[in-house]
């Protein structure tokens, strides 16, 4: 009985420090991958940063750290193709899951892996929710590939040599000339 009771301990200590890591791993991985740490953008913000895109239905958008994939979806029920890139898995998978419990499972994907290492020439759009440390290097890959007239939607955050031509409850929007 005893032995029983100490096996079952040891296991449940066993899964909760393996779950404890695995957690800590992801929330520490945007260190690793210049980017910022998971924290999605609220409901209300985000009906901002898209109405704010002015997205027409059939337009590219993407979204650099996609987190579970809202902005994705919120820009796939205005009729655009978004694509996001995520380094975190789990969130990626839910993204997927969010995407097609929404219906608009054809217009989204989501490719897991750093953004930095994505051309992202082609958008229409480009929606980021990143870290004042990486805006300066942010806004010299935007300027190395963005084409005139790309619309920036940046979260929280604002770009660094460029304007923002309009903003609205700590959302900024910018375009590429
Ligand atoms: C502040 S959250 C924003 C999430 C989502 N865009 C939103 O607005 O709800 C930043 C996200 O970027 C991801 N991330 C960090 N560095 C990244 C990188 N180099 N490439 C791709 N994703 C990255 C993080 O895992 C996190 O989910």
């Amino acid at each position: 009985m005893l032995v029983t009771v100490l096996f079952i301990a040891q296991f449940l200590l066993l899964v909760t420090v393996v779950g404890y890591a695995v957690w800590l791993m992801f929330l520490l991985l945007p260190a690793f991958t210049q980017g910022a740490p998971y924290v999605a953008t609220t409901h209300s913000r985000v009906a901002v940063m898209v109405r704010l895109a002015k997205l027409a239905p059939g337009e590219l958008a993407y979204d650099l750290g996609s987190g579970d994939g809202r902005l994705l979806v919120a820009a796939a029920k205005v009729g655009a193709h978004s694509q996001g890139y995520e380094v975190n898995l789990p969130l990626v998978l839910a993204t997927y899951l969010a995407a097609y419990r929404a219906g608009v499972g054809k217009l989204v994907t989501v490719r897991w892996g750093s953004f930095w290492r994505q051309n992202i020439s082609q958008a229409d759009v480009v929606f980021v929710y990143g870290l004042s440390t990486i805006m300066p290097k942010l806004a010299q890959k935007f300027r190395q590939e963005l084409a005139p007239g790309t619309r920036i939607i940046s979260a929280a955050f604002e770009l660094p040599g460029f304007t923002a031509e309009a903003s609205e409850g700590g959302v900024y929007r910018y375009v590429v000339h």
